[in-house]
């Protein structure tokens, strides 16, 4: 459609939810492991890594003939505690290892990587913005393109992604991420590292917005790189809206719409993942903010979240025909 691949995000919801695993291969071309080739999830205990499940969604996929990509390689969040307690060496042969192990076993298989999850988090303070966590402590700035190289190495067939979040909001943060997006992706590609694609999430925030033209502009440069972009883990906060159900889905209709239309300007979008098809999914849930931030406007916290592009009993919503329109379109009409 339009040139533009479509997928989501799933995990092992799929063996257990028939009605969910149709509908993801019916929509689908591609796959997005939400949580099991993180390294949390592999180690949580120790360095030994326990790959059953991600063996089995993978194996999902590939049956259902859709692209398996893998989330959060490497990531300076959601890290075990174990890992912390290391030596700067040895915070080194863990992260090695890690790499090795799993985009080795899934190579040939693994259609892309998102190698190195979200790097900057200026609030923080760290020198040059960068997310702060034990792979920042233990190697420095040096660790991205290590883990690039080494995830090349392990295969060298897979589509290699820098995923960042944020870039897309009208606000300090979010041109502070633009910013420095665009001069990484730069000495990556000078060092000679293989760069195939920037990742952008899309965890949209109506109460922020979006800066259109300073977004659409950063496409613009990092096209001009001649790296593909994706947008990688599509979805919308409701927080923003009360009101019934059906005045919230015209606001996440509208908001997406909104969004589409300069994402999609630029021809070198060519993957949109929604982050889940289902509000039966909505990661929001799984958050400590979503529901203070609900509460915190006056919303009933246990309202049932309204962020995705099908409802809870999987009925097509306003969300999911802005998203098929803009789709068709493929960027032809967009703004
Ligand atoms: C989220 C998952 O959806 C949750 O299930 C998990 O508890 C935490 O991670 N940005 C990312 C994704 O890059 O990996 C996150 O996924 C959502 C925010």
């Amino acid at each position: 459609m339009g040139g533009i691949r479509f997928g989501s995000a799933f995990g092992e919801e799929v063996f257990s939810d028939q009605a969910y695993a149709d509908l993801l291969a019916q929509e689908c071309a591609e796959l997005t492991l939400e949580n099991a080739v993180k390294f949390d999830w592999l180690r949580p205990h120790g360095e030994a890594a326990d790959f059953a499940t991600a063996d089995r969604l993978v194996d999902f996929a590939v049956k259902h003939g859709l692209r398996p990509r893998g989330a959060a390689l490497i990531w300076n969040d959601y890290l075990p505690d174990w890992l912390s307690r290391l030596s700067a060496r040895e915070v080194e042969r863990v992260f090695d290892r890690h790499i090795d192990e799993n985009v080795g076993r899934f190579a040939g298989r693994m259609a892309a990587w998102d190698v190195v999850n979200e790097p900057f988090y200026p609030p923080q303070g760290e020198t040059g913005g960068l997310r702060s966590g034990p792979w920042l402590t233990a190697m420095g700035p040096s660790y991205i393109e290590r883990a690039f190289r080494r995830a090349a190495a392990a295969d060298p067939t897979a589509e290699l992604i820098l995923n960042e979040a944020f870039t897309e909001e009208a606000s300090e943060l979010g041109a502070s991420v633009r910013s420095r997006l665009v001069v990484l992706t730069d000495e990556l590609l000078q060092a000679g590292v293989k760069l195939n694609t920037i990742g952008l999430q899309g965890h949209l925030k109506p109460e922020i917005g979006v800066a259109h033209a300073a977004y659409g502009q950063m496409l613009g440069q990092l096209a001009q790189r001649g790296v593909a972009l994706a947008i990688t883990e599509l979805d919308v906060s409701d927080i923003a809206f009360a009101g019934n159900i059906e005045a919230v889905d015209q606001a996440v209709g509208a908001a997406l719409d909104d969004f589409l239309k300069t994402a999609f300007a630029v021809p070198a979008v060519r993957t949109v993942i929604a982050w889940h098809l289902s509000d039966r999914y909505s990661w929001y849930r799984g958050t400590e903010w979503y529901a203070e931030d609900l509460r915190q406007r006056g919303i009933d916290p246990a309202r049932e979240p309204r962020t995705h592009f099908f409802d809870s009993a999987l009925n097509r919503k306003i969300a999911a025909q802005v998203l098929s329109d803009a789709l068709k379109r493929g960027g032809k009409d967009a703004r």
